[in-house]
């Protein structure tokens, strides 16, 4: 898959900087995944989960920031894309494709870059890989306490499907599907 550059689902968002000069905004990148960028997106983790000590079981957050090396163990099946804005990667997101339906998987964008379309940019390089690898289907779960995601999910053209209870630990899940 190429490089794409500040893509969304639905509206296109090309410069999602739009209200800054031209000479401060930058656009999104998304570009797969490759061994060498394993400790930048467990950095990227790690800053994006921290926030949400008192708010997620501990399990989660241990499984969401792992180490470099845990990370590499985790990414066999996975394919994950990164999305910079001048060179630093400011969020990413996995696709587990299995049974012609893919998964998305830690999606997670730094927080002084949200609202710019960063996740959009990164599920629309998910999608685009669902279709590329033919599958039916592209779905995704988030705990139901995180607003925002089911919000973004909702708003990207995904439909709500189901509920599971205390399916993370203690958590709630909330389901959300998009048929393509
Ligand atoms: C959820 C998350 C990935 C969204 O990333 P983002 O780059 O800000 O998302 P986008 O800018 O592409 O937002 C697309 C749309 O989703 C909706 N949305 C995104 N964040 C929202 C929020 N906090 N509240 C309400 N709606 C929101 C909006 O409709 C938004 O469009 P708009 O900005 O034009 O109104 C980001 O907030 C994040 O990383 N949160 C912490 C981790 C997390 O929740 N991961 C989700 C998987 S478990």
């Amino acid at each position: 898959m190429g490089t794409q550059e500040g893509s969304g689902l639905g509206p296109a968002r090309p410069d999602t900087n739009s209200e800054k000069p031209a000479s401060v905004a930058k656009a999104i990148v998304v570009e797969r995944l490759t061994h060498h960028d394993i400790p930048e997106i467990c950095s990227l983790y790690k800053r994006v989960w921290e926030p949400f000590k008192s708010e997620l079981p501990v399990e989660i957050l241990r499984a969401w920031t792992p180490t470099p090396l845990e990370f590499t163990s985790s990414m066999e099946g996975v394919t994950y894309f990164a999305a910079r804005r001048d060179t630093k990667m400011v969020g990413a997101i996995g696709c587990h494709i299995s049974d012609g339906s893919c998964r998305i998987l830690h999606l997670a964008v730094d927080a002084d870059q949200r609202r710019q379309g960063v996740a959009s940019a990164l599920a629309h390089a998910a999608v685009e890989w669902a279709r590329h690898s033919n599958c039916h289907s592209v779905w995704a779960d988030a705990p139901a306490k995180l607003e925002m995601a089911a919000a973004m999910f909702i708003q990207l053209g995904f439909r709500e499907c189901g509920l599971f209870h205390r399916h993370y630990y203690t958590e709630d899940v909330r389901l959300f599907e998009m048929v393509l």
